[in-house]
């Protein structure tokens, strides 16, 4: 079945192995279904929802744009753009902001946690912030959003909103209710130096991240000093609870290698972790210098990154401001 393909990363840097195997590679897979229509967004407009530097931002955006394209997303094929672009996204925002019963943003854990302790200082753009991911989702009928586990409550609140709007103005169907695609077991990539804290790019210490643009040597020592326990790997999944940094490392080996965590076990139970650690290293420098050279070479040719970005926003703008047009006539403007 063919599938329309949504999915957007902030340009806040240090993009990271846990962007990668969450989300990028996904977007990879779908993209080269030859049957699937794919939109991948640059969300600046997220991205300010919390403090940022004018120049690093412009410089953030042209990254993850080179890094979509490097990990192997071919923008003939998909729409590659940046948000603040297209107005449509901060327009949708507004109106669904206005639908969605303030309850239902209570109760969404992301912002607790990126706000922490003095919420008032929080701004009151990271509070509506998955408002604004449900308008990029809603003003493509995107049938199909591929993100990190963490998003799934957002794509619930996405679902719930479009639902709410179909019967508020009574127009079944018109906003399309999306379906997330989050891989079961790999959709969490934990820090390399606590197995409890997400990999995240803000993490003070860059040791507990790949990023994907280190050199070969630094995967090779961050891998070497990632945090383990002191028992041997075990041989069945069963083991592995509480045992937090296993587990990640494990998982991290069978995502990146494309096989079930039961066959990883079966290479590596009984062994030390040192003998992981080397074919994690390996394998992990295989796949993502290749990207991360690629990116460094993108990232000097701004023009290309600039047409790609202009081209895209001239086909996203084409869908989405026929959207918010329906959208603002149901409404009654
Ligand atoms: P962000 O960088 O927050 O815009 O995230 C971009 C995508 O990467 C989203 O789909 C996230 O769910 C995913 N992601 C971010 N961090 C992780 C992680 N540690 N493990 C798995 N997926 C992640
Ligand atoms: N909120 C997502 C994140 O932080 C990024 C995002 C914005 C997104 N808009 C989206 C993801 C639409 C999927 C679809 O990871």
């Amino acid at each position: 079945m063919s599938k329309k393909i949504f999915s957007g990363v902030q340009p806040t840097g240090n993009l990271h192995l846990g962007n990668y195997l969450g989300a990028i590679k996904n977007f990879v897979e779908l993209n080269n279904d030859e049957d699937n229509k794919c939109i991948f967004c640059v969300v600046d407009l997220h991205a300010i929802t919390v403090k940022q530097d004018k120049d690093e931002l412009k410089n953030n955006i042209r990254e993850t744009t080179a890094t979509f394209i490097a990990s192997g997303i071919d923008p003939s094929k998909s729409i590659i753009f940046n948000q603040s672009k297209v107005y449509a996204h901060a327009e949708g925002s507004w109106i669904l902001s206005c639908m969605a019963p303030m309850g239902w943003l209570n109760r969404m854990t992301q912002f607790k946690e990126k706000a922490g302790k003095d919420k008032e200082k929080a701004s009151v753009g990271l509070y509506i912030y998955p408002i604004l991911m449900a308008s990029d989702i809603l003003l493509y009928d995107a049938t199909h959003v591929p993100v990190g586990e963490d998003q799934k409550q957002h794509l619930e609140l996405t679902r719930d909103i479009a639902q709410k709007f179909n019967k508020d103005f009574k127009c079944e169907n018109f906003l399309k209710v999306p379906e997330p695609l989050i891989k079961k077991n790999f959709s969490r990539i934990m820090s390399l130096k606590d197995g409890l804290k997400k990999m995240s790019k803000s993490d003070q210490s860059d040791l507990s991240r790949i990023n994907l643009t280190d050199t070969k040597d630094e995967i090779v020592n961050k891998i070497k000093k990632a945090k383990t326990d002191s028992y041997s790997i075990p041989n069945e999944e069963e083991k592995l609870k509480d045992r937090p940094e296993a587990e990640n490392l494990l998982g991290i080996y069978s995502s990146i290698s494309d096989q079930t965590l039961d066959k990883t076990l079966d290479q590596f139970g009984g062994k030390n972790f040192s003998e992981l650690k080397n074919q994690l290293a390996e394998i992990l420098s295989n796949k993502i210098y290749p990207i991360s050279n690629e990116i460094k070479k993108l990232i000097n040719d701004k023009q290309y990154l600039d047409k790609i970005l202009s081209e895209g926003a001239d086909k996203a703008e084409q869908i989405a401001g026929k959207k918010i047009k329906e959208m603002k006539k149901i409404i009654g403007f």
